[in-house]
Protein backbone atom coordinates (compact mmCIF):
# COMPACT_ATOMS: atom_id res chain seq x y z
CA UNK A 1 0.00 0.00 0.00
CA UNK A 2 1.01 3.48 -0.74
CA UNK A 3 2.12 5.13 2.38
CA UNK A 4 -0.74 8.63 2.89
CA UNK A 5 1.72 10.96 1.76
CA UNK A 6 1.94 9.37 -1.62
CA UNK A 7 -0.84 9.49 -3.93
CA UNK A 8 -3.16 6.28 -4.02
CA UNK A 9 -3.29 3.88 -7.21
CA UNK A 10 -6.30 3.85 -8.70
CA UNK A 11 -7.55 1.46 -11.46
CA UNK A 12 -9.84 2.64 -14.20
CA UNK A 13 -11.98 0.58 -16.41
CA UNK A 14 -13.93 1.76 -19.47
CA UNK A 15 -15.98 -0.46 -21.56
CA UNK A 16 -19.51 2.18 -22.00
CA UNK A 17 -18.82 1.49 -25.98
CA UNK A 18 -16.70 -0.09 -28.40
CA UNK A 19 -13.40 0.71 -26.27
CA UNK A 20 -12.37 -2.01 -23.84
CA UNK A 21 -9.65 -0.59 -21.73
CA UNK A 22 -7.41 -0.25 -18.09
CA UNK A 23 -5.45 2.32 -16.86
CA UNK A 24 -3.58 2.94 -13.80
CA UNK A 25 -2.87 6.54 -12.74
CA UNK A 26 -1.23 7.54 -9.10
CA UNK A 27 -2.45 10.68 -8.25
CA UNK A 28 -3.17 12.30 -11.22
CA UNK A 29 -0.16 10.81 -13.22
CA UNK A 30 -1.20 8.25 -15.33
CA UNK A 31 0.90 5.02 -15.19
CA UNK A 32 -0.43 3.15 -18.14
CA UNK A 33 -3.60 3.69 -20.24
CA UNK A 34 -4.77 0.46 -22.30
CA UNK A 35 -7.25 0.52 -25.13
CA UNK A 36 -8.30 -2.56 -26.99
CA UNK A 37 -10.24 -1.03 -30.26
CA UNK A 38 -13.24 -3.35 -31.64
CA UNK A 39 -13.01 -0.77 -34.94
CA UNK A 40 -12.40 -4.29 -37.28
CA UNK A 41 -15.05 -5.82 -35.29
CA UNK A 42 -17.86 -3.10 -35.93
CA UNK A 43 -16.84 -1.60 -38.91
CA UNK A 44 -18.72 -3.28 -42.30
CA UNK A 45 -21.71 -3.16 -40.16
CA UNK A 46 -21.30 0.67 -40.33
CA UNK A 47 -21.39 0.94 -36.44
CA UNK A 48 -21.00 -0.33 -33.03
CA UNK A 49 -23.08 -3.62 -32.65
CA UNK A 50 -23.94 -3.74 -29.36
CA UNK A 51 -23.55 -7.42 -28.87
CA UNK A 52 -20.68 -7.83 -30.58
CA UNK A 53 -19.28 -5.11 -28.65
CA UNK A 54 -20.56 -7.13 -25.30
CA UNK A 55 -18.69 -10.16 -26.39
CA UNK A 56 -15.64 -8.15 -27.27
CA UNK A 57 -15.64 -6.69 -23.98
CA UNK A 58 -15.88 -10.10 -22.25
CA UNK A 59 -13.21 -11.52 -24.16
CA UNK A 60 -10.34 -8.39 -23.68
CA UNK A 61 -11.36 -7.33 -20.32
CA UNK A 62 -8.80 -9.74 -18.63
CA UNK A 63 -5.74 -9.54 -20.88
CA UNK A 64 -6.21 -5.44 -20.67
CA UNK A 65 -6.31 -4.81 -16.92
CA UNK A 66 -3.69 -6.90 -17.15
CA UNK A 67 -1.24 -5.14 -19.36
CA UNK A 68 -2.36 -2.09 -17.74
CA UNK A 69 -1.02 -3.23 -14.25
CA UNK A 70 2.15 -4.66 -15.93
CA UNK A 71 2.95 -1.45 -17.77
CA UNK A 72 2.44 0.61 -14.44
CA UNK A 73 4.71 -2.01 -12.67
CA UNK A 74 2.33 -2.13 -9.96
CA UNK A 75 0.66 -5.31 -8.47
CA UNK A 76 -3.50 -5.40 -7.98
CA UNK A 77 -2.08 -5.60 -4.20
CA UNK A 78 -0.68 -2.10 -4.62
CA UNK A 79 -3.99 -0.56 -5.78
CA UNK A 80 -6.46 1.94 -3.63
CA UNK A 81 -9.16 1.75 -5.66
CA UNK A 82 -11.50 0.63 -8.59
CA UNK A 83 -13.06 3.30 -10.96
CA UNK A 84 -15.56 1.96 -14.00
CA UNK A 85 -17.66 4.18 -16.15
CA UNK A 86 -21.41 3.56 -14.76
CA UNK A 87 -22.96 5.25 -17.91
CA UNK A 88 -23.79 6.51 -20.20
CA UNK A 89 -23.66 4.14 -22.90
CA UNK A 90 -24.68 0.44 -23.90
CA UNK A 91 -26.02 -1.43 -21.24
CA UNK A 92 -24.48 -5.02 -22.55
CA UNK A 93 -20.94 -3.15 -22.64
CA UNK A 94 -21.23 -1.47 -19.86
CA UNK A 95 -22.62 -4.35 -17.42
CA UNK A 96 -19.08 -5.98 -18.34
CA UNK A 97 -17.08 -2.95 -16.95
CA UNK A 98 -19.24 -2.83 -13.72
CA UNK A 99 -19.21 -6.58 -13.27
CA UNK A 100 -15.95 -6.89 -13.58
CA UNK A 101 -15.26 -3.99 -11.25
CA UNK A 102 -17.20 -4.96 -9.01
CA UNK A 103 -15.59 -8.00 -8.35
CA UNK A 104 -11.92 -7.07 -8.76
CA UNK A 105 -13.08 -4.47 -5.73
CA UNK A 106 -14.44 -7.16 -3.64
CA UNK A 107 -11.73 -9.48 -4.10
CA UNK A 108 -8.57 -7.18 -3.34
CA UNK A 109 -11.61 -5.32 -0.40
CA UNK A 110 -11.09 -2.00 -1.54
CA UNK A 111 -13.50 0.78 -2.58
CA UNK A 112 -15.10 1.35 -5.68
CA UNK A 113 -15.58 4.28 -7.32
CA UNK A 114 -18.34 5.21 -10.34
CA UNK A 115 -17.27 7.35 -12.52
CA UNK A 116 -19.88 9.01 -15.40
CA UNK A 117 -18.42 8.92 -18.70
CA UNK A 118 -19.13 12.21 -19.78
CA UNK A 119 -17.98 13.72 -16.42
CA UNK A 120 -14.55 11.52 -16.93
CA UNK A 121 -14.24 13.03 -20.64
CA UNK A 122 -13.79 16.95 -18.98
CA UNK A 123 -11.63 15.52 -16.02
CA UNK A 124 -9.64 14.17 -18.77
CA UNK A 125 -8.24 17.56 -18.78
CA UNK A 126 -6.84 16.68 -14.83
CA UNK A 127 -4.19 14.14 -16.66
CA UNK A 128 -0.76 14.35 -16.82
CA UNK A 129 2.36 12.12 -17.77
CA UNK A 130 4.98 11.15 -15.45
CA UNK A 131 7.72 13.91 -14.81
CA UNK A 132 4.82 16.94 -16.72
CA UNK A 133 3.87 19.82 -15.17
CA UNK A 134 1.01 21.38 -16.88
CA UNK A 135 -1.44 23.92 -16.67
CA UNK A 136 -4.84 23.38 -15.40
CA UNK A 137 -8.40 25.25 -16.01
CA UNK A 138 -9.31 27.08 -12.90
CA UNK A 139 -12.73 26.69 -11.46
CA UNK A 140 -15.40 27.32 -13.14
CA UNK A 141 -14.38 26.94 -16.30
CA UNK A 142 -16.61 25.88 -19.52
CA UNK A 143 -15.94 22.12 -21.50
CA UNK A 144 -17.71 21.51 -24.84
CA UNK A 145 -18.11 17.95 -24.39
CA UNK A 146 -18.30 16.49 -28.03
CA UNK A 147 -18.69 12.83 -28.78
CA UNK A 148 -20.57 10.19 -31.11
CA UNK A 149 -23.25 10.56 -28.15
CA UNK A 150 -23.59 13.87 -26.82
CA UNK A 151 -22.99 17.31 -26.96
CA UNK A 152 -22.78 19.48 -24.49
CA UNK A 153 -21.79 22.77 -22.67
CA UNK A 154 -20.79 21.86 -19.38
CA UNK A 155 -19.91 24.06 -16.32
CA UNK A 156 -17.33 22.82 -14.16
CA UNK A 157 -17.46 24.14 -10.98
CA UNK A 158 -15.54 21.52 -9.42
CA UNK A 159 -13.99 18.28 -10.04
CA UNK A 160 -17.07 16.60 -8.46
CA UNK A 161 -19.67 19.57 -9.65
CA UNK A 162 -20.47 19.97 -13.02
CA UNK A 163 -23.98 21.02 -14.43
CA UNK A 164 -25.10 21.11 -18.09
CA UNK A 165 -25.99 24.51 -19.79
CA UNK A 166 -26.25 23.56 -23.18
CA UNK A 167 -26.92 20.49 -25.31
CA UNK A 168 -27.89 18.78 -28.53
CA UNK A 169 -32.10 18.75 -29.52
CA UNK A 170 -30.89 15.90 -31.63
CA UNK A 171 -28.15 14.49 -33.05
CA UNK A 172 -24.52 14.72 -31.42
CA UNK A 173 -21.61 16.38 -33.34
CA UNK A 174 -19.74 12.79 -33.52
CA UNK A 175 -22.77 11.66 -35.24
CA UNK A 176 -23.13 14.36 -37.32
CA UNK A 177 -19.73 13.68 -38.30
CA UNK A 178 -20.46 9.95 -38.80
CA UNK A 179 -23.58 10.12 -40.64
CA UNK A 180 -22.10 12.62 -43.09
CA UNK A 181 -19.48 10.29 -43.65
CA UNK A 182 -21.63 7.18 -44.03
CA UNK A 183 -23.64 8.97 -47.05
CA UNK A 184 -20.00 10.12 -48.89
CA UNK A 185 -19.19 6.14 -48.57
CA UNK A 186 -16.51 6.46 -45.74
CA UNK A 187 -16.45 3.45 -43.59
CA UNK A 188 -17.52 4.05 -39.81
CA UNK A 189 -16.33 6.11 -37.95
CA UNK A 190 -16.47 8.60 -40.38
CA UNK A 191 -15.30 11.53 -38.69
CA UNK A 192 -11.37 11.08 -38.14
CA UNK A 193 -11.48 10.33 -42.16
CA UNK A 194 -13.34 13.45 -42.77
CA UNK A 195 -11.17 15.43 -41.09
CA UNK A 196 -7.93 13.97 -42.83
CA UNK A 197 -10.20 14.72 -46.26
CA UNK A 198 -10.92 18.43 -44.91
CA UNK A 199 -7.18 19.13 -44.55
CA UNK A 200 -6.90 18.61 -48.18
CA UNK A 201 -9.91 20.75 -49.54
CA UNK A 202 -11.28 24.22 -49.17
CA UNK A 203 -13.76 24.77 -46.00
CA UNK A 204 -15.38 27.52 -48.42
CA UNK A 205 -16.44 25.25 -51.46
CA UNK A 206 -20.23 24.80 -50.13
CA UNK A 207 -22.35 26.06 -47.93
CA UNK A 208 -24.95 24.56 -45.45
CA UNK A 209 -27.29 25.46 -43.40
CA UNK A 210 -26.95 26.55 -39.80
CA UNK A 211 -29.37 26.07 -37.17
CA UNK A 212 -31.73 28.89 -35.29
CA UNK A 213 -31.82 27.31 -31.83
CA UNK A 214 -32.46 29.30 -29.09
CA UNK A 215 -30.22 29.64 -25.89
CA UNK A 216 -27.07 27.23 -25.64
CA UNK A 217 -28.79 24.96 -27.65
CA UNK A 218 -27.80 23.01 -30.27
CA UNK A 219 -29.00 20.85 -33.29
CA UNK A 220 -27.37 18.55 -35.72
CA UNK A 221 -30.66 17.01 -37.64
CA UNK A 222 -30.97 19.66 -40.29
CA UNK A 223 -27.44 19.84 -41.15
CA UNK A 224 -27.62 15.80 -41.45
CA UNK A 225 -30.86 16.66 -43.82
CA UNK A 226 -29.66 19.26 -45.87
CA UNK A 227 -26.45 17.54 -46.37
CA UNK A 228 -28.49 14.57 -47.90
CA UNK A 229 -30.41 16.78 -50.46
CA UNK A 230 -27.23 18.37 -51.28
CA UNK A 231 -25.42 15.61 -52.44
CA UNK A 232 -29.09 14.11 -54.20
CA UNK A 233 -28.67 17.19 -55.96
CA UNK A 234 -25.44 16.77 -57.08
CA UNK A 235 -25.25 13.65 -58.08
CA UNK A 236 -27.90 14.02 -60.42
CA UNK A 237 -26.24 16.45 -62.80
CA UNK A 238 -22.70 15.36 -61.65
CA UNK A 239 -22.51 11.04 -61.01
CA UNK A 240 -18.97 11.56 -59.77
CA UNK A 241 -19.63 14.48 -57.90
CA UNK A 242 -18.75 13.18 -54.25
CA UNK A 243 -15.69 11.00 -55.51
CA UNK A 244 -14.06 14.45 -57.52
CA UNK A 245 -14.80 16.88 -54.45
CA UNK A 246 -14.45 14.62 -51.70
CA UNK A 247 -11.77 16.64 -49.84
CA UNK A 248 -13.61 20.13 -50.62
CA UNK A 249 -16.80 18.76 -49.39
CA UNK A 250 -15.34 17.31 -46.27
CA UNK A 251 -13.65 20.51 -45.55
CA UNK A 252 -16.91 22.63 -46.31
CA UNK A 253 -18.50 20.50 -43.61
CA UNK A 254 -16.10 20.56 -41.21
CA UNK A 255 -16.01 24.34 -41.20
CA UNK A 256 -19.98 23.82 -40.99
CA UNK A 257 -19.85 21.87 -37.70
CA UNK A 258 -17.51 23.52 -36.10
CA UNK A 259 -18.93 26.85 -36.62
CA UNK A 260 -21.99 25.83 -35.25
CA UNK A 261 -20.02 24.15 -32.16
CA UNK A 262 -18.12 27.32 -31.64
CA UNK A 263 -20.74 29.86 -31.59
CA UNK A 264 -22.64 28.67 -28.41
CA UNK A 265 -19.73 27.76 -26.90
CA UNK A 266 -18.70 32.04 -27.20
CA UNK A 267 -22.75 32.54 -26.03
CA UNK A 268 -22.14 30.70 -22.77
CA UNK A 269 -18.77 32.44 -22.47
CA UNK A 270 -20.09 36.03 -22.63
CA UNK A 271 -23.20 34.86 -20.50
CA UNK A 272 -21.66 33.32 -17.64
CA UNK A 273 -18.38 35.52 -18.01
CA UNK A 274 -16.32 32.71 -17.53
CA UNK A 275 -12.70 32.54 -20.07
CA UNK A 276 -11.35 29.30 -18.92
CA UNK A 277 -12.48 27.35 -21.64
CA UNK A 278 -11.62 23.43 -22.23
CA UNK A 279 -13.18 20.65 -25.16
CA UNK A 280 -13.18 17.29 -24.49
CA UNK A 281 -14.66 14.09 -26.00
CA UNK A 282 -14.06 12.05 -29.80
CA UNK A 283 -14.70 14.83 -31.54
CA UNK A 284 -12.29 17.15 -29.63
CA UNK A 285 -9.74 15.13 -31.82
CA UNK A 286 -11.06 16.76 -34.91
CA UNK A 287 -7.79 19.13 -35.92
CA UNK A 288 -10.46 21.94 -37.46
CA UNK A 289 -12.03 22.39 -33.63
CA UNK A 290 -9.00 22.65 -32.31
CA UNK A 291 -7.93 25.20 -34.32
CA UNK A 292 -10.26 27.20 -34.49
CA UNK A 293 -10.77 27.12 -30.79
CA UNK A 294 -7.31 28.26 -30.63
CA UNK A 295 -8.42 31.01 -33.21
CA UNK A 296 -11.37 31.99 -31.38
CA UNK A 297 -9.77 31.99 -27.72
CA UNK A 298 -6.90 34.63 -28.94
CA UNK A 299 -9.88 36.68 -30.67
CA UNK A 300 -12.04 36.60 -26.80
CA UNK A 301 -9.34 36.07 -24.67
CA UNK A 302 -9.34 32.81 -23.35
CA UNK A 303 -7.55 30.39 -21.39
CA UNK A 304 -7.88 27.37 -23.73
CA UNK A 305 -7.63 23.57 -22.77
CA UNK A 306 -7.61 21.20 -25.52
CA UNK A 307 -6.38 17.77 -24.17
CA UNK A 308 -3.43 15.63 -26.07
CA UNK A 309 -5.52 13.08 -28.43
CA UNK A 310 -4.65 10.16 -26.02
CA UNK A 311 -7.14 11.27 -24.15
CA UNK A 312 -9.82 12.63 -26.06
CA UNK A 313 -11.66 9.43 -27.16
CA UNK A 314 -12.23 6.57 -24.96
CA UNK A 315 -10.25 5.68 -22.46
CA UNK A 316 -9.84 4.55 -18.94
CA UNK A 317 -7.29 7.34 -17.74
CA UNK A 318 -10.25 9.49 -17.41
CA UNK A 319 -12.40 7.07 -15.65
CA UNK A 320 -9.47 6.59 -13.47
CA UNK A 321 -9.15 10.42 -13.35
CA UNK A 322 -12.57 11.11 -12.36
CA UNK A 323 -12.32 7.67 -9.93
CA UNK A 324 -8.97 9.82 -7.87
CA UNK A 325 -11.32 12.73 -7.04
CA UNK A 326 -14.01 10.85 -5.55
CA UNK A 327 -11.62 8.63 -3.59
CA UNK A 328 -10.28 12.12 -2.21
CA UNK A 329 -13.58 12.83 -1.27
CA UNK A 330 -14.51 9.51 0.39
CA UNK A 331 -17.30 8.99 -2.14
CA UNK A 332 -17.10 5.43 -2.51
CA UNK A 333 -19.75 3.33 -4.27
CA UNK A 334 -21.55 0.04 -2.65
CA UNK A 335 -21.45 -3.28 -4.60
CA UNK A 336 -25.30 -2.84 -5.30
CA UNK A 337 -24.34 -0.18 -7.90
CA UNK A 338 -25.64 -1.02 -11.49
CA UNK A 339 -24.92 0.72 -15.06
CA UNK A 340 -27.18 3.13 -16.20
CA UNK A 341 -27.57 3.25 -20.06
CA UNK A 342 -28.62 6.42 -19.66
CA UNK A 343 -26.92 8.73 -16.55
CA UNK A 344 -27.45 12.54 -16.02
CA UNK A 345 -24.73 14.23 -13.84
O1 LIG B 1 -15.81 10.04 -27.07
P1 LIG B 1 -15.79 9.01 -28.15
O2 LIG B 1 -14.50 8.26 -28.39
O3 LIG B 1 -16.89 7.93 -27.91
C1 LIG B 1 -18.16 8.28 -27.40
O4 LIG B 1 -18.26 8.41 -26.17
O5 LIG B 1 -19.03 8.49 -28.26
O6 LIG B 1 -16.24 9.75 -29.50
C2 LIG B 1 -16.38 9.06 -30.70
C3 LIG B 1 -16.78 10.07 -31.77
C4 LIG B 1 -17.14 9.42 -33.11
O7 LIG B 1 -18.34 10.00 -33.58
C5 LIG B 1 -15.96 9.80 -34.01
O8 LIG B 1 -16.29 9.91 -35.37
C6 LIG B 1 -15.59 11.15 -33.43
O9 LIG B 1 -15.71 10.99 -32.03
N1 LIG B 1 -14.22 11.54 -33.78
C7 LIG B 1 -13.94 12.56 -34.61
C8 LIG B 1 -12.52 12.60 -34.73
N2 LIG B 1 -12.00 11.59 -33.95
C9 LIG B 1 -13.06 10.96 -33.38
N3 LIG B 1 -14.74 13.42 -35.25
C10 LIG B 1 -14.16 14.35 -36.03
N4 LIG B 1 -12.81 14.46 -36.20
C11 LIG B 1 -11.96 13.60 -35.58
N5 LIG B 1 -10.64 13.72 -35.75
ZN1 LIG C 1 -16.78 9.05 -24.92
Amino acid sequence: MSTPSQPQFILGIESSCDETSAAVIQGRTVLSNVIANQLLIHRKYGGVVPELASRAHQQKIVPVVEEALTLANITKNQLSGVAFTRGPGLMGALLVGVSFAKSFALALDIPLLEVNHMQGHVLAHFLKKPGEHKEVPSFPFLCLTVSGGHTQIVRVDDPLEMRVIGETQDDAAGEAFDKAAKLLGLPYPGGPLIDQHAAKGDPDSFKFPHPRIPGLDYSFSGLKTAFLYFLRDQEKHHPSFKQERLDDICASLQKSIVTILLEKLVLASRETGIRDIAIAGGVSANSGLRKALQFMGEREGWQVFIPPFEYCTDNAAMIACGGSFLFEAGRFTGLETAPLARMPF
